[in-house]
């Protein structure tokens, strides 16, 4: 399969008459900020530029094992705000939806924790939540499970939720994957399913956390790659049939439901 040209338009040629069933997302914190989320690198407005007040040693160390386990009040004093429970998915999660709706979606790979691709109708057996969400949490000693109400209150005071078992006293931390940590089995028993894809979309991602950002580099050669991001990122640009977007997430979203046809469905699922 090869793409005329390098455009929207092309992408959406060759899904209407390719017969593509096979696509993968791979997606990031970009497709969330459209939702009031920050992203962690945008300059200015990302989450580590905004990080001063906490006295961290470097940015990273929020989500950093270790450190957490030594110092974990800076993480609660700022999970609150990142935890994004009253947030609406994008126009762009609606459009990743739509194409499980048409028996196209092979699978969403997601390295955000907000779970709005659940809210947008993705369902959990397209899912690869491959950092983790909020829906649980566990003890960072002993891996005991820590209830929900509980967990709640501790997010909105700011407070330490600390271990219920006997005799253990470690610190509990919401089930996101942090530095140190593996990723979800789940993440590596589908890591074989970019290689088979008929076409692969990457949205709103840095590219720059690993496993994760090889993923686009499994996608066959002969497959057209897309990326929909406000600066080009990874490998991209570098085969003939990879598609540029260069700005936001959902101006690409819109753009190629435009193309498909899809544009008013979309729309008005979003608005619903
Ligand atoms: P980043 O913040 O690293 O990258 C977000 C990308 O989206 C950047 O390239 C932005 O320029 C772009 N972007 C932001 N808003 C956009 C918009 N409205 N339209 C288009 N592009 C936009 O976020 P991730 O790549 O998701 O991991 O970060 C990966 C991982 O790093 C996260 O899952 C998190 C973090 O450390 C852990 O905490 C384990």
């Amino acid at each position: 399969a090869s793409l005329s040209e390098r455009s929207i338009e092309a992408v959406a040629d060759y899904i209407n008459n390719k017969n593509v069933r096979k696509v993968v997302f791979m997606v990031g914190a970009g497709m969330s900020t459209a939702s009031g989320i920050p992203d962690f690198r945008s300059p200015g407005t990302g989450l580590y530029h905004n990080l001063r007040k906490l006295g961290l040693p470097h940015p990273e160390a929020l989500f950093e094992l270790s450190y957490f386990k030594e110092n974990p009040q800076p993480f609660y004093n700022i999970t609150r705000e990142i935890q994004a429970d009253q947030c609406r998915p994008t126009f762009t999660h609606v459009l990743i939806a739509e194409f499980y709706k048409r028996g196209m979606l092979e699978m969403c790979f997601t390295q955000n924790i907000d779970a709005l691709e659940r809210k947008a109708g993705i369902p959990a057996d397209k899912l690869v939540e491959a950092h983790g969400s909020y829906a649980t949490q566990s003890c960072t000693i002993c891996g005991a499970s820590y209830p929900d109400d509980l967990m709640a209150v501790h997010v909105v005071e700011q407070r330490v939720p600390i271990c219920l078992e006997t005799n253990c006293g470690g610190y509990v931390k919401p089930d996101i994957v942090f530095f140190g940590q593996s990723l979800p089995d789940r993440f590596f028993n589908s890591r074989s399913l970019p290689a088979t894809a008929d076409l692969g979309i990457v949205i709103g991602s840095s590219l720059s956390v690993q496993p994760f950002a090889h993923l686009p580099d499994l996608i066959s050669q002969e497959i057209p790659r897309v990326l929909l991001n406000n600066q080009i990122v990874g490998s991209f640009g570098r085969r003939p049939d990879d598609v540029i977007f260069e700005g936001t997430c959902d101006g690409g979203a819109r753009a190629l439901a435009m193309a498909l046809g899809w544009h008013d469905d979309v729309e008005r699922e979003w608005l619903r």
